[in-house]
């Protein structure tokens, strides 16, 4: 207790304010943007419709998405100043790191970082969510020693990365499931990187400062950073055959599983049974049987050994695998994503903003005499 407060760490179960953006329920195991199932958006819209959505509130006509895809493919493009940054990043850093710092840079571009109205805050997360895929992917080809491919304004959002970090767009039912991961990321109420976000708003910071320390909350693997934990450990597991032993084992050792339970969900992730079906899909498209089978037992093992279950990182990151990503740059393609909620909470903070500062029960020493250095 704490002055007569109960401490709830890691603010467990606290309401911390009112959001219109979604609404995660745990106890029928939903997720809704603006009131839409997100199962449902990931099968039937385009990432850029729920882009849309999650700022505007609504879903768009046919005439606004066709303005809204115009102005997101306008402003792909990343000046020569933040190209020749990203050209010299230390070779080996991880690419969340350069995606953090490219987007400070971003913010040092931007006309408007100090405008806080809505109407710049608006055209600056179009260009946030615009430009940090032509960044990223720059990055991607940088650590190979290939140069930047510009973004191609023919191209749908998702189709579009896949070019820029391969020079090739793949088939269209592993778009679509790129696709369907970046709707399954794109928000999720009040998570440790949104919130971040929403408590360097509250002091009325700016936009790209608060979307640099979301990034940084983002990277951490008890959060986003899970995606590519899933990957390695799948790796280290390497055969169907060793993946109940290498559960029970590392249980046994009290060993997280990664891309498994989540603070919120206890019975499952609404997100998962949609990117799981696709993974299967990806996985199919390339004669893939190895880690489907894997993940499979891990999984049946994980609920049957603690009852618990996968979240959307544990389809998610062997995705992003088969479909050729590097494992350091799945957290940036949730960066990609999440950005759209990410400026939906920044944008709601704003408009009815009080400062976020909590309280903390002291337990250092009690108040002593301070004595000067000699006399000590
Ligand atoms: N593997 C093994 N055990 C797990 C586990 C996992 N992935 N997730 C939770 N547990 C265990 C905890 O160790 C704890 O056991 P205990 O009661 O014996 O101490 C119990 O389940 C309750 O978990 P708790 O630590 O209260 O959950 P939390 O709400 O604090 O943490 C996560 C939620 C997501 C941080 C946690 O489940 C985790 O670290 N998962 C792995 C990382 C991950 O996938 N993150 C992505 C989240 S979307």
């Amino acid at each position: 207790m704490a002055g007569g407060s109960e401490i709830k760490r890691g603010l467990d179960g606290v309401v911390v304010d009112a959001s219109a953006v979604s609404k995660v329920m745990p106890e029928i195991n939903a997720l809704t943007y603006r009131g839409y199932p997100v199962q449902e958006l990931a099968e039937n819209c385009r990432f850029e419709e729920v882009a849309y959505l999650l700022a505007d509130g609504e879903l768009p006509t046919a005439a606004e998405l066709g303005d809204f895809e115009r102005e997101e493919r306008e402003n792909r493009g990343i000046g020569e100043a933040l190209l020749a940054v990203i050209s010299r990043y230390p070779p080996a850093c991880h690419p969340m790191d350069t995606t953090r710092t490219s987007v400070s840079f971003l913010g040092l571009e931007d006309p408007e970082t100090a405008d806080h109205g809505p109407e710049a805050a608006r055209r600056k997360a179009m260009r946030l969510l615009a430009r940090i895929p032509t960044a990223v992917a720059a990055d991607f080809r940088r650590r190979k020693g290939q140069a930047p491919i510009p973004p191609d304004p023919s191209l749908g959002f998702a189709a579009n990365f896949f070019h820029m970090c391969f020079a090739a767009v793949p088939d269209a039912d592993v778009v679509k499931a790129f696709d369907v991961s970046l709707t399954l990321y794109a928000e999720h109420g009040f998570n440790a990187s949104t919130f971040t976000a929403r408590v360097v708003t509250s002091t009325m910071a700016d936009m790209h400062g608060a979307v640099t320390a979301a990034i940084a909350s983002l990277k951490g693997p008890l959060h986003g950073g899970a995606n590519e934990a899933v990957m390695h450990m799948l790796n280290e597991i390497g055969e169907p055959g060793r993946a109940k032993r290498w559960v029970l084992d590392a249980l046994a050792a009290k060993r997280l599983i990664m891309g498994f339970g989540h603070r919120v969900y206890r019975t499952g992730d609404s997100r998962v049974p949609t990117m799981k079906k696709y993974f299967l899909k990806v996985a199919e498209r390339k004669d893939e049987t190895v880690l489907p089978a894997i993940s499979q037992i891990v999984e049946d093992t994980m609920i049957a050994e603690k009852n618990i279950y996968p979240n959307l990182d544990f389809p998610a990151g062997p995705a992003y695998h088969l479909m050729g990503f590097d494992i350091d740059f799945f957290t940036p393609i949730f960066v990609i994503s999440r950005i759209t909620g990410w400026t939906a909470h920044i944008l709601e903070q704003a408009a009815a903003n009080r400062l976020i500062r909590p309280l903390s029960h002291y337990t250092g020493p009690p108040q002593r005499d301070f004595r000067p250095i000699g006399a000590r």
